[in-house]
């Protein structure tokens, strides 16, 4: 085991959260589900499949606007600068940073899928012996801890790349990148994945692939939710829905009840109509002035790359 690699900080999201969280929503005129239910260890399989499809062109803009722009968005990073990655993922994205960082003083990746961050810090640190990884492994969009610094860098830089950002409501967004700002301290960078407002097609089939890899990520969250809360979803009975909702700027994604039915949720019986919707994610989409404006409380924009269609944004932020 290489030396440089910490061992994972221990969370357990508790059942009961999930419960209350799931209940909660329920209770609301439109029922939903909160999005990162999504990410148990199939989810997180699933999702990976989903940045490889065709129709799914945001992984695909990003990592090219990545390696075009590698040298530039490095020189912008600095030297030595402690990296903490927001819901790494199993990506190769990192991998472009950490080989053309100049001597990047550590990797902190966060992520709530446990099996997930483990595997993939391994070998990250199998292919990178010299690199101090730091694994924590949290929600978030919770408070959290992270680890000791007690060697130098230049500044920690956040990167939460995949528009990410996206999938949070704008009031909830700029709270969250107001909170980075606070729990990383002024003088931080975010190297943050920005997607763009554009056609609706564009946006539609990109959450409506042909294989139906979508769809199953999207029912695969009451499949997790009958293993850990016990409730009695009949999986058969759902379908995926995702649109663009243009007054808001977003995708919707939904499951629609095929059926009048009932589902028991720990001895609480909900009632969902046919065609009745739970709603699982937004991905809301910016134009580059609407995202300054988001980040304007607490983050000066730097710099920004895109791609030659404008389809999607990296975007450098400093805290101020
Ligand atoms: N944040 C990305 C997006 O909104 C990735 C993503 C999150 C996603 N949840 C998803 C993609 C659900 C497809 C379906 O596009």
């Amino acid at each position: 085991m290489n030396k440089n690699l910490l061992k994972v900080k221990k969370f357990e999201p508790e059942i009961e959260d999930i419960l209350s969280e799931v209940i909660d929503g329920f209770e609301r005129p439109q029922k939903q589900l909160p999005s990162k239910l999504f990410y148990d260890k199939r989810g997180s399989q699933l999702f990976d499949q989903i940045t490889e499809l065709e129709e799914y062109y945001p992984t695909r803009t990003e990592i090219a606007i990545m390696e075009q722009n590698i040298d530039s968005i490095c020189s912008v990073l600095g030297e030595n600068c402690l990296l903490i990655e927001l819901g790494s993922g199993s990506s190769i994205k990192i991998r472009l940073l950490i080989e053309n960082l100049l001597n990047p003083a550590g990797y902190v990746p966060i992520d709530i899928s446990e099996e997930h961050l483990t595997d993939s810090a391994e070998i990250l640190s199998r292919d990178y012996p010299e690199l101090r990884i730091m694994p924590v492994y949290a929600d978030y969009t919770q408070p959290f801890s992270l680890p000791n610094f007690d060697f130098p860098y230049s500044r920690k830089v956040v990167y939460y790349p995949g528009s990410t950002i996206g999938n949070f409501p704008p009031v909830s967004a700029k709270r969250f990148i107001d909170s980075v700002a606070e729990w990383a301290g002024k003088g931080s960078g975010l190297l943050i994945g920005v997607d763009l407002v554009k056609d609706v097609k564009t946006l539609e089939d990109a959450y409506n692939d042909r294989k139906g890899v979508t769809a199953e990520f999207n029912l695969n969250i009451l499949r997790r939710l009958n293993r850990e809360i016990g409730s009695d979803f009949n999986i058969g009975m759902w379908r995926h829905d995702a649109f663009y909702n243009e007054k808001e700027s977003r995708i919707e994604m939904h499951l629609v009840s095929l059926a009048d039915q009932e589902v028991r949720v720990n001895g609480t019986r909900y009632r969902f109509r046919k065609d009745e919707s739970i709603l699982t994610e937004y991905s809301y989409k910016y134009s580059l002035e609407g995202f300054k404006k988001l980040v304007s409380g607490s983050f000066r924009v730097d710099e920004v790359w895109t791609d030659k269609e404008n389809k999607f944004s990296i975007q450098y932020l400093t805290a101020f």
